[in-house]
């Protein structure tokens, strides 16, 4: 039985863009948003083998230790030529630079790469995935998942946004994710029509349920 959001959530997140990206959209609810970071809980190791599965262990571990609601994302970019890769390894295609940031330029160039391997031709279907868990302390969990569909494009197009953003075109557009404004990718339509990323489209089924 889903129960309606009051008072604190935790976020487990210690990813700041994620963080500020969930304190954005749950700021109009009047959530009491806290970061499992602030908390002080450790951040567990993604093992799952879906994104399901790591949304969930992460809001869970973060719901047992703090004996509060918590909420978890786990997201990526599958493209079909690739059978669905990176996927899980999206983040870790993006090599490590010096200094600890992940270097996306080098994942977009290893997606590209992948592709030329697979024979893969153009048209180079793809989506995005986000799968948002909420933990409740009572040992109950649930998931809402946003998905968008689009193709990739090379070279890369647009410096805004993160990640896989410049290779990205949704379908029935003419920019990347990457020649978006954060806003405009983001925005959760006031008229209940869908949003346009992945992320704002799980946040919208997580909205509709526990809002
Ligand atoms: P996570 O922290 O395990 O969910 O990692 C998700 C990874 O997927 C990110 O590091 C990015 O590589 C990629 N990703 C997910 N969502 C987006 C997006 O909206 N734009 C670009 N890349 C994304």
């Amino acid at each position: 039985m889903t129960k309606r959001l009051t008072g604190r959530l935790v976020i487990a997140t210690h990813n700041r863009g994620k963080l500020w990206e969930m304190q954005e959209l749950l700021k109009p609810h009047g959530i009491d948003v806290v970061a499992a970071g602030e908390l002080g809980l450790a951040e567990p190791e993604e093992t799952g083998a879906t994104f399901a599965a790591n949304a969930v262990l992460k809001a869970r571990a973060a719901a047992d230790a703090a004996q509060l609601p918590a909420l978890a994302d786990d997201s990526g970019l599958c493209v079909d030529a690739l059978g669905g890769a990176p996927g899980l390894h999206s983040a870790r295609w993006a090599e490590l630079a010096p200094g600890g940031a992940r270097d996306f330029a080098a994942g977009i160039k290893k997606v590209e790469a992948a592709l030329h391997e697979a024979g893969a031709a153009p048209p180079y279907n793809a989506h995005f995935i986000s799968v948002l868990a909420l933990a409740w302390p009572d040992g109950t969990t649930e998931i809402f998942e946003g998905k968008i569909n689009g193709t990739l494009v090379f070279p890369p197009r647009g410096t805004k946004g993160f990640g896989y953003d410049p290779i990205f075109l949704p379908n029935g557009l003419s920019r990347t994710f990457g020649e978006m404004m954060m806003e405009e990718k983001q925005a959760i339509p006031a008229d209940g029509s869908p949003a346009l990323s992945h992320r704002a489209r799980a946040f919208q089924a997580f909205a509709r349920v526990c809002l």
